[in-house]
């Protein structure tokens, strides 16, 4: 059989990590080796048990064991479950000499890792992950715990595992949606330590589907061998290992606030990341150019990065609160380049504030990616329906920008989002009323290729119409800073003016109560 070891070393807390497929006759060797006599307390949840269950009688060959199988998903990561280990522990008469193996994802590690160091005052466990997530993150490091209502992972314990037995053969039996979570931490991993991993991702982009078992396994390797390598420097993550909480901060927030269970833990990480560059981009540390490959990759990969699924206000009330006290900034990791992350103190108020800002850009990004405005596609002649896109209830034709009256963005100003052509996008409806078309296209001098394709008073109304006045705001004063003439964008400002006063005094209102009470708007 072969496999690969890889050691975490940590003094007397060393572990090996092994990879391979088929492993389980090492790893019967290696309980009977360490363990040998005992019963095993293999813990694991109903879906792990009901898809694998042949697996663990196979893994557990011949090894005296009992099963127990926990409710599955985030929302039963709390104390109860916990609970529910300590019975069977106790049933199972379980000493201090005895043995937890966690056979699961990322819920069933962290459960039954928190589990074996508080029984007893700690017991040994073993992790043996099954989904692409646990594989590449939570069962290597130690970090144990569970959720409570006020947020996530507020309970919890340093308890470094035994061993790791990393199988790829469970990766061919996981469903999509759950390994595309996973490949978010790889993302991760990959933005904040391993620039060669970083490029091969982006090679693969969103054919991460066909990557062969071979391919698996190095992804899954390199994301292991960094993760492991910060572990060793920073066990108890004094500092270096906040590292691997990139996009993590906002992603929590987002996972806390759908309600646990909604999201997957990856697919609020894939947010978080895609987030946080942009955030980043704001701090001045990530580059433009990063972000947009971030986010093209992420999107390529499946990953929808606009909806998180609760109000902007849930998020930002959610912020800070997997920290384990109230803290009023954090150390966030940002990402400078591939491979190379730097950790930066930010006021979580200003992450809080950024958030309309920043989703705005992800829409704006999400969009152009999404409609996907190849080069030449907007071809004066061709058939006027291919050029047509529903968006909601609207009709938005494209266009070449060198369609628009205003000058023309030349070649030379470079590739957009996904090396496309820059475009412009405007309702059917406005362009028969405009035929000589209503905007002009932003001075190719001023605007960024991959700013330009959506910047319409349509794409204003789009905004306000989802409650996002100050993007619509910003996106109507730009094009008013471009042609202060512009009378549809001066007749859109004039006719919110009021609702500039209302949203003014609303603001004073708040403020005033504020100081009065005492309460921190942030
Ligand atoms: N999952 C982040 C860490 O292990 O530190």
């Amino acid at each position: 059989m072969n496999h690969e070891t890889m050691t975490v070393a940590l003094g007397d807390r060393s572990y090996d990590i092994f990879f391979g497929r088929e492993i389980y006759s090492l790893f019967q060797e290696w309980i009977c080796r360490f363990y040998p006599g005992g019963t095993v307390h293999v813990v694991t949840d109903r879906n792990v048990a009901s898809i694998y269950g042949d697996d663990i009688q196979r893994w557990l060959a011949g090894i005296p064991h009992d099963v127990l199988a926990l409710p599955p998903g985030e929302e039963h990561k709390n104390f109860d479950t916990v609970r529910e280990i300590y019975g069977f522990l106790a049933r199972g008469d379980a000493g201090r000499d005895s043995l937890v193996v966690a056979f699961g994802g990322g819920v069933v590690g962290d459960l039954a890792g928190f589990a074996a160091a508080t029984y007893l005052r700690g017991i040994s466990c073993i992790q043996v992950p099954t989904t692409l997530l646990s594989q590449v993150d939570s069962s290597v490091g130690g970090k144990t715990g569970f959720n409570l209502p006020e947020g996530k992972n507020l309970v919890g314990a340093f308890h470094q595992p035994r061993a790791v037995f990393i199988d790829d053969a469970f990766l061919l039996t996981l469903d999509d949606r759950n390994l595309r979570a996973g490949l978010a931490e790889v993302v991760k991993c990959a933005l904040a330590g391993d620039a060669e991993l970083w490029d091969r991702l982006l090679a693969v982009g969103g054919k991460w589907k066909s990557l062969s078992g071979e391919e698996w396994r190095w992804v899954v390797r390199r994301a292991v061998r960094f993760k492991a390598s910060v572990v060793e420097r920073d066990e108890r993550e004094a500092s270096l290992r906040r590292i691997l909480n990139l996009g993590h901060t906002i992603g929590h927030a987002m996972e806390k606030s759908g309600g646990y269970g909604r999201l997957l833990h990856g697919e609020a990480v894939a947010m978080g990341l895609a987030w946080e560059a942009i955030l980043g981009m704001k701090l001045g540390v990530t580059g433009e150019e990063l972000v947009d490959d971030l986010v093209t990759l992420l999107i390529g990969m499946g990953f929808p990065l606009d909806d998180p699924g609760a109000a902007l206000t849930s998020i930002a009330a959610a912020i800070g609160m997997d920290k384990k006290r109230m803290v009023s900034d954090v150390d966030l990791p940002l990402v400078a380049a591939p491979g190379r992350c730097e950790l930066r103190r930010v006021p979580l108020a200003e992450i809080r504030r950024e958030l309309p800002g920043i989703r705005a850009e992800i829409r704006e990004r999400s969009i152009a990616r999404e409609l996907n405005i190849p080069a030449g596609n907007a071809i004066p002649g061709e058939s006027p329906v291919s050029n047509l896109v529903h968006v909601g209830d609207e009709v938005y034709e494209i266009r070449a920008v060198e369609e628009n009256a205003a000058p023309a963005v030349p070649a030379e100003v470079g590739p957009g989002i996904g090396q496309e052509r820059a475009t412009a996008v405007e309702p059917e409806s406005e362009r028969a009323e405009h035929p000589a078309g209503p905007e002009p296209s932003p001075a190719p001098s001023e605007i960024p290729a991959a700013h330009a394709a959506v910047r319409t008073v349509t794409l204003a109304d789009l905004y306000w119409s989802q409650g996002e006045h100050s993007t619509a705001r910003r996106i109507v004063g730009e094009i008013l800073r471009d042609d202060p003439a512009n009378l549809r964008a001066q007749a859109w400002l004039a006719a919110r003016a009021g609702y500039d006063l209302v949203e003014a005094d609303l603001l004073g209102f708040l403020e005033t109560m504020a100081k009065e009470y005492g309460y921190d708007l942030s």
